[in-house]
């Protein structure tokens, strides 16, 4: 009788090791990267998306109904930008490349989603529509990708856009975000890596990072979202530049994703953000940013050294700073147009700053970064002026919260 037992355990226990524990789907090709990573190819319908509650019958969406202004696509220009893309080997057709979350530097599993969005210290410099609320159906915007040097492992640096809609009043902010981020605490590496975000609840409750819960439905079996960039953009030499679109799909309803390496041309649908996602069932968001945003854990008793964009100030100009470029805005369906209105600013212009600049080759754009200057002594820093001192306010009360 015991024997029994313990055989039925024995073949429980079996049965365990050979089943993927949790459903974690068993990927149909690995890729090494030269960086370390492994990337997993999963079937696309094995995607963790669909682990999210509303999207367990979803039907994915193979394609957008239309990719506004996209160029002629040629499959190869998709490839290159990624460090894996390096191996040379592709997904193949009905999966997903997938960044196997396991550190490279000491093989422990990457704990899912660790990150901060919410807690003090962030810091921003970031441009905006000067109109306050609009009906917003999508943005493009065009940015040069750095590899900034963060001091501490739970610091953060990035550069992105934002679609917003709700307040931190009613809790209800709606977010969707996508761009370069280097963060060595969830990344476990200090190389920039294309990433996305969303929240329904202002950050507190709903929130996800890249593939790391469900929400996002990639359909690209060209790019990793959390994949390394490289190269960066080099001081003085060439600018890699990274186009990120998303705009809402009238007939599906999603808000979908897209990306390019370089001036628009040839853009990649990545994937997309279902409407039920979000709390605001608006076909359309309120408020539109981009730029960039750091950090700051004061780990020494004082202000990070953590360098926001090429970590060189927005006056040094075209070479030398960190700028967002050509972008655009939709204010109706699919109706991209450069921004007329562009404001910027900064919620610590003693050490990150943004600045408008009128170079015609850089359609709608603004420089943006820092910090002035390392200790001491940034009592001399240049302080950048408001376009109007109500945004000033603005700033402050979405740090306050
Ligand atoms: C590409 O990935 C495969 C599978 O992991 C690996 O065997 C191969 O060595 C890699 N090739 C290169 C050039 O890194
Ligand atoms: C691996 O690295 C992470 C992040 O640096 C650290 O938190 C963790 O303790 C390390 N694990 C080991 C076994 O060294
Ligand atoms: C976050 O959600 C919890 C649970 O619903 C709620 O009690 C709390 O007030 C929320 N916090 C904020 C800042 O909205
Ligand atoms: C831009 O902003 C100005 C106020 O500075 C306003 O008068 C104008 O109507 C705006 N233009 C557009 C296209 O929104």
């Amino acid at each position: 009788m015991g024997s029994t037992v313990q055989f039925l355990l024995l073949l429980l226990t079996l049965g365990r090791l050979l089943t993927p524990l949790g459903g974690v789907p068993v990927p149909v090709l690995s890729i090494q990267s030269p960086d370390g990573d492994m990337i997993d190819c999963i079937k696309r319908e094995e995607q963790v998306a669909f682990t999210h509650p509303l999207l367990k019958d979803h039907i994915i969406q193979e394609r957008p109904t239309v990719i506004p202004s996209a160029g002629k696509k040629e499959e190869d220009a998709l490839y290159g930008w990624q460090v894996w893309h390096q191996n040379g080997t592709k997904c193949p057709e009905g999966s997903i490349p997938v960044r196997r979350l396991i550190s490279h530097e000491n093989e422990t599993v990457i704990s899912s989603n660790a990150g901060d969005r919410v807690t003090g210290g962030h810091e921003y410099a970031i441009g905006r529509m000067y109109n306050r609320e609009q009906k917003i159906y999508g943005t493009q915007a065009t940015m040069n990708v750095w590899q900034p040097k963060v001091e501490t492992y739970d610091e953060f640096s990035l550069g992105q856009l934002w679609l917003v809609s709700g307040t931190y009043e009613d809790s209800n902010i709606n977010s969707i975000e996508a761009g370069w981020q280097v963060y060595p605490k969830i990344y476990y590496d200090y190389q920039p890596r294309f990433f996305i975000y969303w929240t329904s609840d202002a950050y507190n409750l709903t929130g996800c990072y890249n593939l790391r819960c469900g929400g996002f439905v990639q359909t690209s079996r060209a790019i990793v979202v959390e994949g390394a960039i490289s190269p960066t953009s080099v001081v003085g030499g060439t600018q890699v530049e990274l186009t990120v679109k998303i705009w809402k799909d009238q007939r599906l309803g999603s808000w979908w994703m897209g990306v390019g390496l370089g001036h628009v041309g040839v853009l990649e649908p990545v994937g997309y953000w279902p409407a039920f996602l979000f709390n605001l069932q608006t076909d359309y968001a309120a408020r539109v940013e981009w730029g960039g945003e750091i950090t700051n854990k004061h780990t020494y008793g004082r202000h990070t050294t953590t360098q926001m964009g090429s970590g060189y100030l927005p006056d040094s100009g075209f070479g030398k700073a960190a700028y967002i470029c050509n972008i655009e805005v939709a204010l109706s369906e699919n109706d991209f147009q450069p921004l007329q209105n562009l404001t910027v600013g900064g919620s610590h212009p003693d050490y990150y700053g943004a600045k408008k600049s009128n170079n015609p080759e850089l359609g709608t754009h603004f420089y943006y970064g820092g910090p002035e200057q390392l200790y001491p002594g940034h009592a001399t820093a240049i302080h950048l002026t408001w376009d109007s001192s109500l945004l000033y306010l603005c700033f402050c009360l979405l740090l306050l919260v």
